[in-house]
């Protein structure tokens, strides 16, 4: 999401005429998309921040913005506190950046105000890094309150881009040369609008984007397991482009911490889940996250957690140590899980995560399979798999098959097969 976001701050820069800088040494302005999901997050993101205060002081002309969630979070404070930052958008007004970024800039870079008409062409980096792949916001904001997540209270209630803005902006993408599109949303499958007087939600949008012509791959994130059912399971396996890929994130495996997390199912309900998907998708690769630590966690709790990660053997985990977010329900109660026991858990259970990812990479040992090229010699999978290759290297957006011959700790390696 923060990719996507920085993507969509970086565009209105771009139609201006700007041009992205090696490092801020070189740039005359810099934006920076702030997290706020945990404390970690935002402490980098404050310590970046006071980090450019020279950069600034050595150049007055230099432009300084703050946007997205942190921001959201610590506007007034980042306003009053530090005075020489220009622009505090936070990512409530994310729709209304263009306008703020334009205001910002004239005030102080009118030099570049004609050129603007001549640049609204200019393709876009995309935020994964390679032109193959491109990133299309569907929805912002979150209708939940998992009682851990800061999310609702920065990005606001849930709406939904409409239907006809979403296959232009794709049409736009692939034009550009994305062979992919990666549909992004808090909670993606919540998605709801309406197209020729038909309601759409998910499904309905992943099969429109399907007829598209030129989008080879299609992938959706996040998807809330809740709203996981068989309509989606079946568009899933139906659209040629959709990959066989779900990200479900699980959060924990005790019944009794999900419903303090107020996450809406049991760990039974989220395992039938990813059975339901695997019936009709029976390569789909699943990944998931995994807060450790959340109030009152013993270590039976812990253990169910464990339990489920082994159960529903997802082929990677980003998993996090509970941090309490102020405002949150959860933040109210003690954060009582002792940091060194937090941090056992976490090695307990990334170690549990990595046997899963090699046995998930050595599974593909001997296959000949299909990769999107990235860059030369570099890919993925439809799973979602890195793969490195040797022999020809292709260019961005190519469709490689490689034989995998092996598998580092995170990456498929090969040989070429057919470009
Ligand atoms: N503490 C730890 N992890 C969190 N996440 C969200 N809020 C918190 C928090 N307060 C994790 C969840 C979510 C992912 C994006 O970040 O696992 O799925
Ligand atoms: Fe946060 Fe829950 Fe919404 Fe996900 S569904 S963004 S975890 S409140």
């Amino acid at each position: 999401m923060s990719a996507a976001d920085s993507a969509e701050l970086t565009r209105p820069l771009l139609r201006r005429g700007w041009t992205a800088a090696p490092d801020p040494e070189q740039a005359d302005a810099v934006v920076i998309a702030t997290c706020t999901v945990r404390q970690h997050a935002e402490d980098r993101a404050l310590s970046l921040i006071g980090s450019l205060r020279p950069w600034k002081e050595s150049d007055p002309t230099r432009v300084q913005i703050e946007s997205a969630c942190a921001a959201e979070r610590q506007k007034h404070w980042l306003e009053k506190r530090l005075t020489y930052i220009h622009l505090v958008v936070g990512a409530k007004s994310i729709d209304d950046y263009p306008r703020l970024v334009e205001a910002a800039l004239d005030a102080r870079f009118d030099v570049f105000s004609e050129n603007r008409q001549a640049f609204d062409e200019t393709p876009l980096l995309s935020p994964t890094g390679s032109s193959a792949t491109a990133f299309l916001t569907i929805m912002r904001g979150c209708n939940y309150s998992c009682s851990y997540c800061i999310v609702p209270a920065v990005r606001g209630r849930e709406s939904y881009r409409p239907v006809a803005t979403l296959l232009e902006e794709a049409r736009q993408r692939v034009g550009e040369g994305a062979k992919e599109i990666i549909l992004l949303g808090q909670t993606v499958n919540s998605y709801s609008s309406e197209h020729a007087g038909k309601p759409v939600r998910l499904p309905d949008l992943l099969r429109l984007l399907d007829a598209l012509p030129g989008i080879e791959r299609l992938r959706f994130m996040s998807p809330h397991p809740f709203f996981v059912d068989e309509r989606l399971a079946a568009a899933m396996a139906e659209c040629r482009a959709v990959c066989e890929q779900l990200h479900l994130p699980a959060q924990s495996g005790s019944d009794r911490l999900l419903k303090l997390m107020r996450r809406n199912y049991t760990s039974d309900e989220l395992l039938r889940k990813a059975d339901l998907v695997r019936r009709y998708q029976p390569r789909v690769v699943v990944s998931t996250d995994i807060i450790v630590g959340f109030p009152t966690e013993t270590d039976e709790d812990f253990e169910m957690t464990l339990a489920l990660v082994e159960r529903l053997a997802p082929a990677s985990a980003y998993c996090f140590k509970y941090s309490p977010r102020a405002g949150t329900a959860s933040a109210s109660q003690p954060d009582d899980v002792p940091a060194p026991l937090k941090e056992e858990r976490l090695a307990r259970l990334n170690e549990v995560v990595d046997r899963l990812t090699q046995a998930a990479l050595q599974s593909h040992v001997g296959r000949t399979i299909e990769i999107l090229t990235e860059q030369a010699g570099f890919g993925r999978t439809r799973g979602g798999f890195k793969a490195r290759w040797t022999g020809a290297p292709g260019r961005p957006g190519d469709l490689a098959s490689i034989r995998v011959t092996d598998a580092s700790r995170r990456t498929l390696l090969g040989e070429i097969h057919e470009l």
